[in-house]
């Protein structure tokens, strides 16, 4: 490992090599949990015990144990064997992660669509797919939206917890270079202070998105 010793400079690279990895394992599993969230909705949904009982056993199997176990378990156990690297490993595991939180969002987003809704459609011949992607859909959309943003920044502060695998991100990034460097407060205030910027800028944009979505309302 390069030794960083008084040069800054490296230590900034390795800051934004870290911010890079933070920020890619972040979106990936935001877009991938996604796909997995819709995916154990539909089980949950579908009426059929043998793709509910699944769906119902991933979601409390996930929300019930901590992701840093789930991450060091399926990066240790599982996909070192299998020459997996790091991040694609942390990807994985996020994204299994946020799926069952995000089926929980979407299914809150279905539920809060006033019942009436449905009746009104199926009355006027509509069938239950129908109601469901034409009526309840458009409008649980603009409760799941923002509150998978909020998934998103949640992910963004979760995968502090990647150096547990060895990945460098940002928090592992600031971790290196104090250790190097033999000083605490500028690596892990800068760390902190990067977080804190990227929060506040997807919070903010996030705010002003949920504007415009009430505004169409
Ligand atoms: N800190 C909690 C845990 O360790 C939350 C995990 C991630 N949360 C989320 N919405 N994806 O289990």
């Amino acid at each position: 490992f390069t030794p960083i010793g008084s040069d800054g400079l490296i230590g900034g690279l390795l800051i934004l090599e870290g911010l890079k990895t933070t920020l890619l394992v972040t979106f990936a599993a935001t877009l991938f949990g996604s796909i997995l969230g819709v995916a154990a909705t539909l089980m949950k949904m579908s009426g059929k015990w043998y793709l509910k009982w699944p769906a119902d056993l991933y979601v409390g199997v996930i929300r019930g144990t901590p992701v840093v176990i789930q991450l060091v378990i399926l990066y240790f156990i599982i996909l070192a064997s299998l020459d997996v690297d790091k991040v694609s490993a942390a990807i994985i595991a996020f994204s299994i992660n946020s799926g069952a939180y995000i089926s929980e969002i979407i299914r809150a987003g279905i539920q809060a669509v006033d019942k009436g809704q449905a009746e009104a459609a199926r009355s006027l011949g509509l069938s239950a797919a129908q109601t469901m992607t034409t009526v309840i859909m458009p409008q649980a959309v603009r409760k799941i939206l923002p509150a998978l943003g909020n998934e998103f920044i949640v992910l963004l502060k979760e995968t502090a917890v990647i150096g547990f695998i060895g990945g460098v991100d940002l928090m592992r990034a600031g971790e290196i270079i104090r250790s190097r460097t033999f000083e605490d407060v500028a690596p892990l205030l800068t760390c902190a202070a990067i977080y804190l910027v990227l929060t506040y800028t997807f919070t903010f944009l996030l705010t002003r998105f949920e504007k415009r979505l009430k505004q169409s309302d």
